[in-house]
């Protein structure tokens, strides 16, 4: 008799295919200074998605978003303020490789990974997307206000909640309230997972 498909690990290896083919991405000059690509971590069908900036130091050399000095106050105020942790969430970043000295990713750098970051938003469906500092948050919501205009609310975006934060190493910097704001957001974060339904209704 033949057994039920395995959904799960159907998304779960859609999402390691792209993986695999984004790991030798030549697409811009960023890949030119990596010592890896760093694609993102945790659950792939996660509500909940972190749209960072690009890797550091610490992250080209592991692989892995957010594992240095920003990525251990993320999990932190994450923890504190949402109750969750790396394994209900999905962390990734507008850019997969370093950019050279930690400088902003460039425009023509972003239009490049976006196809990757696209591809990751659309595996994991998520319903909340949380965008940390200004790159991110501008990339996506395709506005030129800076973070501290466009932060402080959630926006509708291609049919989920966008919400967007402070960078944490903004948070790090002691930039002047944005510890309290960074927390603020996540907490309207973990309200917009809890306000929109996971299953949409049929029933009208
Ligand atoms: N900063 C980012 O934006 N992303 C990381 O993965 C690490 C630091």
């Amino acid at each position: 008799m033949a057994s039920a498909p395995d959904y799960d690990r159907v998304a779960v290896s859609d999402l390691d295919a792209v993986a695999v083919d984004a790991s030798t991405c030549t697409r811009c000059p960023l890949a030119a200074g990596r010592t890896q690509v760093v694609f993102g971590m945790g659950n792939v069908q996660a509500d909940l998605l972190f749209v960072g900036e690009g890797p550091g130091a610490d992250e080209d050399a592991a692989g892995l978003p957010f594992v240095g000095r920003s990525g251990k106050l993320l999990d932190r105020l994450i923890a504190e303020e949402m109750g969750l942790g790396r394994a209900d969430c999905y962390i990734t970043n507008t850019v997969m490789c370093r950019p050279p000295a930690n400088r902003d990713p460039r425009p023509e750098e972003l239009a490049a990974c976006r196809s990757w970051l696209d591809a990751k938003i659309e595996h994991i469906d998520p319903r909340v997307v949380v965008t940390l500092g200004n790159v991110a948050t501008r990339s996506l919501l395709e506005r030129p206000e800076g973070i501290t205009r466009l932060r402080g609310q959630a926006y509708p975006w291609k049919g989920r909640v966008l919400v967007p934060t402070y960078h944490p190493s903004a948070v790090l910097r002691g930039s002047p309230g944005s510890m309290a704001a960074m927390r603020a957001d996540l907490v309207r974060a973990k309200l917009a997972l809890a306000a929109s339904p996971s299953i949409p209704s049929v029933a009208g």
